[in-house]
């Protein structure tokens, strides 16, 4: 099929400009109250000066929070070394004063993007607390022991799923899924799952966490840790903070 400039410029038009004007009489009104004046997230009532205790202290409030499902779930994103960036939800299984982790196909698009440029971001949103937390930092590989530790932990579907699973590849129908686990599941029959090599860990290893936290007036309290030897040019507005971070107050 050919299209006429006209034509072309008519697509772009209904695209570009009438779909987001749609859009905005839906959108731009959607506001919710986040909290009040009197529930300040302030420097002087911080839970912890070590920014790991204070994400330990904010995730075990959202995993007692009933309306918060996946409290682990956390936005990830990458880049390719030319910077072409790109996002993706997974789940954080652990964390310690080393960083955070999570797991996933090495041949994945974030894995190949990883592989090209190990630093990543992970965002999390906890939306009926109001609060928010960002990761930055290089990531490493988690040890293979460690990987295979956490694999023999899985449901024996999860096991096949990675088996089965050439993850962000692509595939001609759901069909292919269905025969590729019937032989997978075939061919591990009365045995363990083995952990697939391409299946890994990684741990970002944080050079800065932020903490956000939504006021309703839309002066959101933003506090970020840095390790004390990056702060760098922030480093007369830092305050000392626990175990090598410091940290500072952001404006909204
Ligand atoms: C809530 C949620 C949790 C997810 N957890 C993971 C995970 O832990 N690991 C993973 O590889 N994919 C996970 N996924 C799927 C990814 O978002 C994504 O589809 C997949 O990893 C392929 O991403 P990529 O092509 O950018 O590498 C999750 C998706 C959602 C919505």
């Amino acid at each position: 099929m050919t299209f006429s400039t006209n034509s072309f410029k008519q697509i772009v038009r209904r695209l570009f400009i009438n779909l987001p004007r749609m859009a905005d009489s839906n959108f731009a009104q959607k506001r919710v109250a986040y909290r009040s004046n009197d529930d300040l997230f302030l420097e002087e009532n911080l839970e912890s000066k070590d920014p790991i205790k204070l994400f330990s202290s904010w995730f075990q409030n959202a995993s007692e929070c009933s309306d918060v499902r996946q409290p682990n779930a956390a936005c990830l994103a990458t880049a390719t070394k030319n910077g072409i960036p790109s996002a993706r939800f997974v789940l954080l299984k652990s964390y310690d004063e080393y960083g955070f982790t999570f797991y996933t196909n090495s041949c994945s698009r974030k894995g190949r993007e990883l592989e090209e440029n190990p630093v990543a971001a992970l965002t999390i949103y906890w939306d009926p607390l109001n609060r928010s937390v960002r990761i930055e930092g290089p990531v490493v590989k988690v040890s293979e022991s460690e990987s295979n530790e956490y694999f023999r932990t899985r449901p024996r579907s999860s096991q096949i799923g990675a088996h089965v699973s050439h993850q962000s590849s692509v595939i001609p129908n759901r069909d292919t899924l269905k025969k590729l686990t019937e032989n997978i599941i075939m061919e591990f029959e009365n045995k363990d799952v083995p952990r697939p090599s391409y299946w890994n860990g990684y741990k970002i290893l944080p050079h800065n966490i932020e903490f956000w936290q939504g006021q309703s007036d839309r002066l959101h309290d933003r506090i970020k840790f840095v390790r004390s030897e990056l702060a760098g040019e922030y480093q007369s507005v830092c305050k000392l903070g626990e175990n090598g971070w410091a940290f500072y107050r952001l404006s909204p």
